[in-house]
């Protein structure tokens, strides 16, 4: 169908569709629209296409798609007044926390684009390891960014971190060891933004967040929230808490488009992946050996700096003659040390829970 939307308005459009400029000026959280690019937009996304002139586009829409058109934006201002505080630090570092669908990865994408306009790069870390925009599920992801995205998984990774989890629970150490080691590889005056997981609710979450907070120590913390949800968090942290607006236009995602999300995530890091052999005999496997893993774990291949290649999925590990068989793309000549987490995928990266009982219960974290 082809639509005209008039200066000031937004188009907001639920996927799965797709989407083209074909006349006008338009963007979206700050990133502008290519005339005449197709931008595609996922079942599980929706985007609100903002003009700034009167503009004609041409969509297609699939099942279940749905447009809503709105007056002015749907940016919250808090958002703008938080960029504003950031871009006052200079190169400063925050640190966006907000329980699940509150707009925090869609936050850093806007905090990102905006710096943009004023900076030549932003490093964005990505510490939420569920529902990952950078690097694949259960793991931490680092990009150096130097131009506008629609949305954060678009760019390129420039590093990541083995976690091996989706839940932050049992890996809360290594979440901020990872974290840290992460930010050694961003060159030194470069304004970052750090998203986090969206477990905020329970007195545990909030003991987490804190922890994080005093250990990394940010210029500034923005917390989206609805309502009261981080108010414990906000109470107790020594960081002052600014407050951010979630959208009242969001897409809320449930438990199966948050799995397919993860699904997506997996498969894309396991594209060309093929089975095998790895010699552990000059290899780090201390982790690998101690938590036994079983078929169908999440491996995870790291360089000799203990930063992540890519990850596997296991088929075989046996012990005596220190052979590995696993289903990955990662080079074997990269692999300098291999660990594996408590995810359980077959090849084609479905996520296959554990059988009863068969759940590993002992882990490092
Ligand atoms: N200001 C906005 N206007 C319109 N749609 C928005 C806005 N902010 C976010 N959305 C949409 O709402 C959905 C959820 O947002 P987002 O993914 O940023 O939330 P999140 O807090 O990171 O979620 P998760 O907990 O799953 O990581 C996305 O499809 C996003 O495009
Ligand atoms: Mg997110």
């Amino acid at each position: 169908m082809k639509f005209v939307l008039q200066a000031g308005k937004t188009m907001l459009i639920s996927g799965p569709a797709s989407l083209r400029l074909e006349k006008g000026s338009a963007g979206v959280f700050g990133a502008p629209l290519r005339l005449k690019r197709n931008l595609i937009i996922r079942r599980e996304r929706q985007l609100p296409i903002e003009t700034v002139d009167e503009s004609v586009f041409d969509a297609e829409l699939g099942e279940k798609a749905s447009y809503l058109e709105v007056d002015g934006s749907t940016v919250p201002e808090s958002w703008y007044l938080a960029y504003e505080a950031f871009q006052k630090l200079e190169a400063g570092r925050a640190v966006v926390i907000g329980s699940t669908d509150t707009g925090k990865s869609t936050f850093c994408t806007f905090l990102t684009n905006h710096t943009l306009k004023q900076r030549d790069r932003i490093a964005v870390i990505d510490a939420d390891i569920g529902q990952s925009d950078l690097g694949p599920p259960g793991s931490l992801g680092l990009s150096i960014i130097s131009k506008p995205l629609i949305e954060l998984g678009s760019s390129n990774v420039d590093a990541m971190v083995f976690i091996g989890e989706t839940s932050p629970g049992s890996v809360i150490e290594k979440v901020i060891e990872g974290i840290m080691q992460l930010q050694t590889r961003i060159p030194s005056n470069i304004p970052t933004v750090i998203n986090t997981d969206g477990w905020v609710s329970n007195d545990e979450a909030a003991a987490y967040k804190l922890r994080l907070l005093k250990e990394l120590k940010p210029d500034l913390v923005a917390g989206l929230a609805e309502s009261s949800e981080l108010d414990q968090i906000c109470q107790r942290s020594n960081t002052p808490i600014m407050k951010v607006k979630a959208p009242k236009f969001i897409k809320a995602r449930g438990r199966e488009e948050r799995r397919s999300l993860r699904e997506y995530g997996y498969r894309k890091h396991l594209r060309d992946a093929i089975h095998k052999n790895f010699s552990l005999e000059n290899l780090k496997v201390d982790c690998l050996m101690a938590a036994r893993p079983e078929r169908g774990e999440i491996l995870g291949f790291l360089d000799g700096e203990g930063f992540l290649v890519g990850i596997g999925v296991l088929e075989n590990l046996n012990r005596t003659r220190r052979l590995l068989r696993a289903y990955t793309s990662v080079s074997v000549r990269s692999v300098a040390e291999i660990d594996c987490g408590r995810i359980r995928l077959s090849f084609n990266g479905e996520e296959l829970g554990w059988p009863e009982g068969h759940r590993p219960t002992t882990r490092r974290t």
